[in-house]
């Protein structure tokens, strides 16, 4: 049995912080941020408005979409690098708030690699049989863990979720997962502090991210173009057999650089970054539900999704829609 994606969902908080508000926090201009990122405004959420808030937001509408009923759904999945609290996982908070009892629930944490690595762990459960309706969702608070006086990634990051509920089907579906980590990179973009290495940073108000840019652009573009190549070689595809790219929304320079290195036409790619700026573990499902309600996607559509984040993590999954 092969996983198939039945519907999607996506969430954003309602205030919106364009970069002339940014303007006036930091030395920075509307002009540069477009120019080098092309993020135009991202969505940030209210105070006590958490993570598992608009995860269940972006879960709801995904479950609207795929027609099935709570009680059909026996796995849940939250990508997150900004959980509500330590533990319990927000997968467990989501899955009570929808009233779902007993099926497995748990977080995973590949920052902005994590949705993919979720398709990941689906796959291999929908192959053995050991799930039939998986709720699968990306959703991040990052504003969070963002320092607000720092440019250089302050303009940057925004809030988000996006979900998808995925169906067992003797056709795929996913066609394959391919993910990867190498954490010699760990330095390159992390928050440094953490629960176990410095509480009292933590509860100061101070963990917040830290990255060297540059290398990190150059690291993208690299690994999510190669990746590119290793699933569609994998499945006996080529380049031109693909209809669309959903590929990590960070930068849209990252972005318009795989195409090329691909020489896929820019019409093939899905891009968001404008409005949502990069949402970490929701870019990916939040992009492809753009794509899916604008009606984009047609059935039978191949598909390519790709992340990559700190660690580094990074991971392809290729559909058929
Ligand atoms: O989600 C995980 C993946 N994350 C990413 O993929 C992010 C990857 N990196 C990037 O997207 C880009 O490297 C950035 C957008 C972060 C930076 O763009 P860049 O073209 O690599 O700029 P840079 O870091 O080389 O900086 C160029 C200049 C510097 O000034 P000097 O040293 O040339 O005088 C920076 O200080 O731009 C300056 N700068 C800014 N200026 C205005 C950096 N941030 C800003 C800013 N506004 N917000």
């Amino acid at each position: 049995m092969y996983g198939r994606i039945i519907g999607s969902g996506a969430y954003l908080p309602a205030r919106r912080l364009d970069n002339h508000e940014l303007e006036r926090m930091v030395d920075t201009s509307d002009e540069w941020i477009r120019a080098r990122t092309g993020i135009v405004r991202r969505a940030i959420a209210a105070e006590g408005e958490y993570t598992s808030d608009l995860a269940e937001a972006a879960a709801r509408e995904a479950i609207a979409a795929s027609g099935v009923s709570l009680s059909q759904i026996d796995l849940i999945i939250v990508a997150t690098t900004t959980p509500d609290l330590v533990f319990p996982s927000t997968a467990t908070l989501v899955q009570h708030r929808l009233g779902i009892r007993g099926c497995p629930a748990f977080d995973i944490q590949a920052v902005c690699a994590g949705f993919i690595y979720a398709l990941d762990v689906v796959d291999k459960y929908m192959r053995s049989g050991a799930c039939r309706c998986a709720l699968v969702i990306g959703a991040e608070t990052f504003s969070r863990i963002v320092d607000w006086t720092d440019r250089t990634t302050c303009v940057l990051f925004g809030d988000g979720a996006g979900a998808m509920v995925i169906k067992s089907d003797d056709e795929p579906g996913i066609l394959s997962t391919h993910v990867h980590a190498d954490g010699a990179y760990k330095e390159l973009l992390w928050v440094p502090v953490g629960v176990s290495t410095g509480n009292a940073e933590v509860e100061a108000g101070r963990a917040f991210t830290r990255m060297k840019g540059n290398e990190v652009f150059r690291w993208a573009v690299t690994a999510m173009s190669d990746i590119a190549v290793e699933a569609l070689r994998h499945n006996g595809l080529s380049i031109e057999d693909l209809d669309w790219l959903v590929p990590h929304q960070a930068n849209v320079r990252i972005i318009q650089a795989i195409g090329k290195r691909l020489r896929l036409p820019p019409e093939k790619v899905v891009v968001t970054v404008a409005e949502h700026g990069n949402t970490s573990a929701a870019s990916v499902p939040l992009a492809f539900d753009t794509a899916v309600r604008d009606g984009r996607f047609k059935h039978g559509d191949l598909i390519l999704l790709e992340g990559f984040g700190g660690g580094f993590t990074w991971g392809s999954a290729l559909i058929r829609y």
